[in-house]
């Protein structure tokens, strides 16, 4: 009998990356499955947004991003964005004058229908939802980083890559993005979640890569993550006084 090996929806191999002289990523080996969360974790300057620069094509980079098994390592930021991933960087990227919807608009693809492919992700924003016709630019931050997260739900993407979309929230809107993560896992997208927070990677992801330097210094699960205290200690601004993560 033969056993059937899933292929990664997403499989990164020896990833390197530099601006200028300096390298940034140094042969980064990394893997999002089908219906995953997957955090990637680390502090300031570690290499994490250059890691989803580079797999969107953002920045010139050598290596292998593999997506359902095909290489991508040469496809422009479009064709990877048509082929089903979706990148919501740190900056959101909205269009503040136009409103929800718009915005939500232009993430659709060509043909698609709002009613048919908005309609349902904003059944679990319901925040967003009662907020159509605002315009993007006069939402709360948590509203506008839902709005940009449904924006690249609205392309209906295999692939969510998201750069810090918990930065600076209320912990009530954290919560509410958490569990809307959960729901397209749970649909099988594959969620690549670049944070800095421990605590959201233990509550979220089914798998943790922590990165140090261009490399990545730990991969495994949150709870066994959590138990390398030099491991966090080193590569994390973390403290385990009082059972709490202090990052
Ligand atoms: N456009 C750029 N030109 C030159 N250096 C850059 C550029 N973007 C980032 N860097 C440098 O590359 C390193 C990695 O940056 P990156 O933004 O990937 O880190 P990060 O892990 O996302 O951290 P943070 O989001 O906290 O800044 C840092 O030293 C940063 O200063
Ligand atoms: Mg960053």
């Amino acid at each position: 009998m033969t056993t059937a090996t899933l292929t990664p929806l997403l499989e990164i191999a020896g990833l390197r990356a530099s601006y200028g002289e300096a390298e940034v990523l140094r042969g980064i080996d990394l893997r999002v499955d089908a219906g995953e969360i997957v955090a990637l974790l680390g502090r300031n300057g570690a290499g994490r947004s250059t890691l989803a620069k580079a797999v969107m094509g953002l920045v010139a980079r050598h290596g292998s991003v593999r997506l359902d098994g095909v290489e991508t390592s040469q496809w422009r930021t479009c064709d990877l964005a048509r082929h089903g991933i979706a990148y919501v960087a740190e900056t959101r990227d909205l269009f503040p004058t136009l409103t929800v919807r718009q915005n939500l608009l232009l993430g659709l693809r060509a043909g698609r229908r709002f009613a048919h492919v908005c309609e349902p992700l904003l059944a679990s924003l319901p925040l967003l939802a009662r907020r159509l016709d605002v315009r993007a630019g006069v939402l709360s931050g948590g509203e506008q980083q839902m709005l940009a997260m449904a924006r690249a739900m609205a392309g209906e993407p295999v692939l969510l890559i998201l750069d810090e979309p918990t930065e600076g929230l209320a912990p009530a809107v954290v919560a509410q993005i958490a569990d809307w993560l959960d729901v397209l896992a749970k649909q099988g997208i594959g969620v690549l979640l670049i944070e800095q927070k421990l605590s959201i990677a233990l509550r979220l992801a089914q798998r943790v890569y922590l990165m140090g330097r261009g490399e990545i210094a730990f991969a495994g699960t949150p709870a066994g993550l959590a138990e390398h205290h030099e491991t966090l200690r080193h590569w994390l601004e973390w403290s385990n006084e009082g059972s709490t993560f202090a990052l």
